[in-house]
Formats: C-alpha cells, structure tokens, sequence
C-alpha cells in the first residue's frame, strides 16, 4: 500500500473542491466485464446505443490497410475526412472540427468557453456528458424542468440570460429519446442572447432526420449555434473514438487550439472517412432501426409498460419504482442482457434500451415477458 501524506500535505485535499464533490459516473459496463462477472460466453448488451451491426465493413477494410501507419502521428486537423465530409455537408472545412468522439467536443467546448463558476443551462434529463465535463471545469449547470420528458422551449429561452455561456441540448435527447422540433429549434435560435453558444448534440441525428418536424441545424447555422455529431451511433465506430462539431469558422479556430493536439487516432480517422461513405451500412442500421422501434412499441405496449416514443436507437421505459427497475435489471443480467438502469441520470424509476438485432430484441422481450409477472 503506497502511504498517504498527514492532510495538511495531502495532495487530494488540495484539488478544487469542484472536483472532488464530483460523482463519478458509471457508463454501462463493457461486454468482457459483464462475462467476467456472470460468467457467460455471450452476452446482449442493449445498455450503450451502440450500432448492433458492428463496424461497417468499408471501414473495417481501410483499418487494415492503414494499419502499418501508426508509428506516425496522425495529421491533428483530420484534412481528409475533413474535406471529404465538408463536400457532402455543402459546408466549408473551416466549419468542421474532428475530435475523439463528441464527448471531446463537449470537453474542448467546456474548456474553451467557460471560466470556473461561469453558468450554462439544459434541460433536466438532459445527456449526462456536457454535465460532467461542466463540473470537473467548476461550472454551474442550471437544469429547467422539462414535462412530460420533452425540453420546454419556452422555459429554456426563460432561464437563458446573458451570462449564461452556454445553452446545451442534446436532440434526440438521450435517454428519453424525445425531440425539439425546427419551429422550436429557429424560436430558441431567436431567443436567446447573441452571447450565449446554442450547443446542440444531434448525437443520434441519422436516426431522426426522416421524421417530417426534426429540425434542419444546418439551415440554421450562425456564430452561435455549435451542432455536435458523431460515429459512435449509426456509423458504428463507438470504440475508436470519433466525433465532430459544426460550427462557425471563427469558433472551430479557437476550439482547434484546445482540443488535443493529435485526436483523433489515424484509424479512426481513416475508418470514419470510409464508413461515411457507406451508405448501404447505415441504411442497414437505420431500417433495422426503424423496423425494430416499431416492434419495441407494440411489445412494451402488450406489456402494459409505459414507454416514451423515441427518435433515437433506444427505448425509454418508466417503472413505478426504483426497486422494480433493479429487480428487473439483475433478473436480465442473469440472463445475459444488459440495459440501462437510469438512476444516475436522474430517473431512478426508469431504464434505457438500447434497439438491438431482431434475435436480440426478441430475447429481451422473452426475458420481459418471463420477469415481469414476478416485479
Ligand atoms: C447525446 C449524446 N451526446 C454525445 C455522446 C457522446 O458520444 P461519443 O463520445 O461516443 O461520440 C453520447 C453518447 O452516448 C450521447 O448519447
């Protein structure tokens, strides 16, 4: 055991206290762990919203081919992908910043814009990931209410002042996979001050984007709207860490000299420019998605169970309490499937799935069926 110092010295007790009142946050656990811990060959994890088809096979084989380039640091401005994303966004490269998933989007953006006890706003339920890169940098996050589990435009708009930095909204949201609309998004546009940063998380965007109200961001662009995108979800890339933001020339430079210096990895970036590119992939995740959403509804409606309709790949579920969704949750793990449980994000009545293959889905829903009766 490595001795601590009398506290007077100790180093711990002379970290912000920002720090050390953070908790930690407990993602869902990787499949090896969940094997290790319940001794299963294979497990279901529906608990992360990661793309259940695995990593595209057009990325697959740029990997391979790169794989002897790694003795080299990649190019910390990510050219390429940059350019070959800019020509299909209709953007300018200057309008896009690559980072090692958008959790890094959202750390670079916290680490640029906020001095410690400066404030932002979200809406409660709001992803857990912007509040915790907000508290490890001492901001102040201030939640609105959000009913019925839908971000109140209005309210927003309300307790967005000029001293608030930033305004964060994951749309979907994750994990109640509700949405803002484009009438809703252009009014908060118009709403809040020109000094406050609309930081918008379309995290799950490409499973959103065909429904007739989800807001076009891009046609809404201006200096303060920063839209944050990633491959982890329908580009199936969630392990090699990779993500970008979208945002006005002016704001990608000064975001470009915080974020660090050589993300993402040279694979990463060579499997998101080839998984960009394949369009059969995707369309495969996105109809799985669609088909399998519609199943989870008429199932956990069967059930009896409250669900929220979702614009992302997952599925929020409410429970009358937080020791029905335990029950649930260790009677799963026993099976060999992992969900959500979503006491950490602050409903601790409620679990998250995540919309897996349809021999997956049909194995929790056996599982939820056999369980059920017994809650
Ligand atoms: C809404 C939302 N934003 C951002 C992220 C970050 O994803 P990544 O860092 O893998 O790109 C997630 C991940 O679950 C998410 O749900």
């Amino acid at each position: 055991m490595i001795p601590t110092c009398p506290e007077e010295n100790n180093l711990f007790a002379q970290l912000p206290a920002y720090v050390r009142a953070m908790v930690p946050y407990r993602p869902g656990k990787p499949i090896e762990e969940l094997k290790e811990e319940y001794g299963f060959e294979k497990v279901i994890k529906l608990a992360s919203n990661e793309n259940p088809f695995g990593v595209s096979p057009k990325a697959l084989a740029a990997m391979q081919a790169h794989l002897t380039d790694n003795a080299r640091y990649p190019d910390p401005i990510s050219r390429r992908l940059r350019r070959t994303m800019a020509s299909s966004l209709g953007i300018s490269p200057e309008e896009l910043i690559v980072t090692a998933g958008g959790e890094s989007l959202i750390a670079t953006i916290v680490r640029s814009m906020m001095h410690p006890g400066d404030k932002a706003v979200t809406g409660f339920g709001a992803f857990m990931g912007f509040e915790i890169h907000l508290s490890a940098h001492g901001g102040e996050l201030i939640k609105v209410p959000s009913p019925g589990y839908r971000f109140d435009v209005d309210a927003l708009i309300q307790a967005t002042t000029p001293d608030t930095r930033i305004l964060y909204l994951p749309n979907p949201n994750n994990p109640t996979g509700s949405h803002i609309t484009h009438q809703e998004l252009e009014t908060l546009l118009n709403g809040i001050p020109k000094t406050t940063l609309l930081f918008l998380d379309e995290a799950y965007i490409e499973f959103a984007r065909h429904l007739p109200d989800y807001p076009d961001a891009m046609a809404l662009r201006r200096e303060n709207l920063l839209i944050l995108r990633t491959f982890s979800k329908a580009y199936g890339l969630a392990g090699l860490r990779i993500g970008y933001g979208i945002g006005h020339p002016s704001l990608i430079e000064q975001l470009t000299k915080v974020k660090m210096t050589f993300e993402p990895s040279h694979l990463a970036q060579v499997a998101a420019e080839a998984a960009w590119q394949d369009s059969d992939f995707i369309d495969k995740a996105l109809r799985n998605n669609t088909q399998e959403m519609k199943r989870y509804y008429e199932v956990l409606e069967s059930l009896g169970l409250q669900y929220q309709p979702s614009a992302g790949n997952f599925i929020f579920v409410a429970f009358d309490s937080q020791e029905q969704v335990n029950t649930l949750n260790e009677a799963l793990l026993k099976r060999g499937i992992a969900i959500r449980p979503l006491a950490s994000f602050g409903f601790p009545n409620c679990i998250r799935i995540t919309v897996g293959l349809p021999e997956e889905n049909d194995a929790l829903f056996q599982a939820l069926r056999e369980i059920l009766p017994s809650l």
